[in-house]
C-alpha cells in the first residue's frame, strides 16, 4: 500500500489504538504471512490469539466447498440444522463435554452475553433468585459491548464510571498486578478464592447468578496461570452458594494452552457453562459457542423460563459450521505426542528469556505465554522481533508497576522448526535491545 492510501485507511477505519502493522500481506500459508515485498514474516500471535491452525487450511477449504452448493444460508429456523447438529457433537465430544447442550452465536463477546443470559433463567427458575449479578474479578476482558466492557475488568477498555451500566468487576484476579496483597509479600494461592466467597455474600447469594471467569487470563494480563486449587476452590464456593460458575474460554479453548479446555489442567473444577469462539473459527469464520452442562440445562426447557437470548440471524450458519468443522478436522489430525513435546520446547525456551534483567517474568502453559519486560521497552522489542522475521500480539499492562510485554501464542500446528524459529528470534531481539 503507497503512503497515500496508508494514511487515507488510517484516518477512516475506526479502531482500537493500536497502530496498525507497517507491512502489507498479499498471501498467508499456515503459520506465515507473505508481505508485498517479497518477504515473509511469522505469525507468533495466531491473528488475534485465534489463527490456531494457520491460514489456508485445505481441510477448512474442502468443508466450505462441500456445504457451499447444498445452501449457503439457512438459520435454524429455516433449515434443518443438520451440519449445525454435526458441529455441536464434535465440538462437544472434543472439549471431553458429550452431552452438554449448545447455543451458537457469531462472536465471543456475544457469546458471553448468551452465556450471561443463559445463567441468569437458570438461577431465576432453579434457585429463584431476586437479581441475576454476575461477578467478574478485576483483570478481566470478555468482550466489546456495552454489558461485556462494564461487567469485565479489563483497566484499558473500560467505560467511564457514568457509562458503565452500574456494574463492574466484583473481586481481585489471583495475580500480583491487581491483587493487593501480593505487594505485602503475600504470594497468590488457593485461598484468593476467599476474595470470591467476600463478594458473594456481600451482595447477597441470592442477588448473584454468575461468576464469569478466564480460567487462564488472556491477553488483558498477559497469560497469568492461577495458582493450584483456585479454580477448584471458586467451584466449590459457587456450588455451596447456588451460583453458576462461567468459564470464559473465548481465547483459551480448543488446546491453546495445550489441553482442549484450559479448565483440563486442574481437576474439580468442570464449570456450568464454557464460552468458546476464537480457536472454533480459527480466523476462518467468526463463531461463538456457549455450551451448557447436562444437569442445568433441562432447566431452560421449564415452562416458567424466560425467552432464551439464543439465535440471532447469522448464528447457526451453515458456511460458519461447516469451516468450523473444518477447523475440528485439522486440530483432531495434530499428533498429539508431538503437539505436546513442541509446546514443552516453546515453555522451555521462553522461559529461559526471564535470565535477562529486562525480562521481569515469563509465564503461560502450552501454546500461550505472556514474556513481561521492562517498561519502555515493548514497542522497540515488537519492532525488532518484526524486522527479524517475527510478529507478536502486544498487552499493554496493567496494575502499578505496570506489567506488559508481548503475548506469545504460535498456531497450535506450527512445525518445530518454525517454533524453534519464533524462539530464537524472540531471544536475539532481547539480547539486541538489553
Ligand atoms: C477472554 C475473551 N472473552 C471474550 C472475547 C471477545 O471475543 P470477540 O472479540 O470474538 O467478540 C475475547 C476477545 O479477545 C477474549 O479474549
Amino acid at each position: 500500500m503507497d503512503q497515500d492510501s496508508n494514511v487515507k485507511l488510517r484516518g477512516r477505519l475506526l479502531t482500537s489504538s493500536r497502530p496498525l502493522p507497517d507491512f502489507d500481506v498479499e498471501r498467508a500459508v499456515g503459520p506465515w504471512l507473505h508481505r508485498t515485498d517479497g518477504s515473509r514474516i511469522f505469525d507468533g500471535s495466531s491473528g488475534l490469539l485465534c489463527a490456531n491452525v494457520g491460514q489456508s487450511s485445505p481441510k477448512v477449504f474442502a468443508r466450505i466447498e462441500q456445504q457451499f452448493p447444498r445452501y449457503s444460508f439457512g438459520g435454524a429456523a429455516v433449515v434443518q440444522p443438520h451440519i449445525q447438529m454435526e458441529l455441536m457433537d464434535r465440538l462437544c465430544t472434543a472439549v471431553g463435554r458429550p452431552d452438554d447442550s449448545v447455543a451458537l452465536a457469531t462472536c465471543g463477546t456475544l457469546g458471553v452475553e448468551v452465556a450471561v443470559g443463559l445463567a441468569r433463567n437458570i438461577v431465576r427458575v432453579r434457585n429463584g433468585k431476586r437479581r441475576g449479578d454476575i461477578l467478574t474479578s478485576d483483570l478481566s476482558y470478555h468482550g466489546n459491548s456495552m454489558l461485556t466492557l462494564a461487567l469485565a475488568g479489563n483497566h484499558a477498555r473500560r467505560p467511564r464510571p457514568e457509562d458503565s451500566l452500574g456494574l463492574g468487576p466484583a473481586f481481585p484476579a489471583p495475580y500480583p498486578p491487581t491483587h493487593g496483597h501480593a505487594h505485602e509479600g503475600h504470594r497468590c494461592d488457593a485461598s484468593c478464592a476467599n476474595e470470591v466467597a467476600r463478594a458473594i455474600d456481600s451482595r447477597g447469594a441470592e442477588n448473584v447468578a454468575a461468576v464469569l471467569i478466564e480460567p487462564i487470563n488472556g491477553t488483558t494480563g498477559g497469560a497469568f496461570v492461577p495458582p493450584g486449587g483456585y479454580l477448584r476452590r471458586v467451584s466449590e464456593i459457587c456450588r455451596e452458594r447456588n451460583v453458576l460458575v462461567i468459564h470464559d474460554e473465548v481465547l483459551t479453548g480448543l488446546w491453546r494452552t495445550g489441553t482442549p479446555l484450559a479448565s483440563h489442567h486442574w481437576d474439580g473444577c468442570e464449570p456450568d457453562l464454557v464460552i468458546l469462539s476464537k480457536g472454533l473459527g480459527a480466523g476462518y469464520v467468526s463463531v461463538g459457542a456457549v455450551l451448557v452442562s447436562p444437569e442445568i440445562a433441562p432447566v431452560l426447557r421449564h415452562k416458567d423460563v424466560d425467552p432464551l437470548p439464543a439465535m440471532g440471524t447469522m448464528a447457526t450458519h451453515p458456511l460458519q459450521a461447516a469451516a468450523c468443522l473444518g477447523v475440528l478436522d485439522e486440530l483432531e489430525s495434530m499428533d498429539f505426542g508431538a503437539f505436546a513435546v513442541r509446546g514443552e520446547r516453546l515453555g522451555t525456551s521462553l522461559r529461559s528469556l526471564a535470565d535477562w534483567a529486562s525480562v521481569r517474568d515469563v509465564r503461560g502453559v502450552g501454546y500461550l505465554y505472556g514474556v513481561e519486560v521492562t517498561p519502555g521497552l515493548l514497542w522497540p522489542l515488537v519492532e525488532e522481533c518484526e524486522r527479524r522475521g517475527v510478529f507478536f500480539y502486544p498487552f499493554t499492562g496493567t496494575g502499578d508497576p505496570r506489567s506488559e510485554g508481548l503475548v506469545v501464542a504460535p498456531p497450535l500446528n506450527s512445525s518445530g522448526e518454525d517454533i524453534d524459529f519464533l524462539t530464537s528470534v524472540l531471544t536475539d531481539a532481547v539480547a539486541a535491545l538489553s
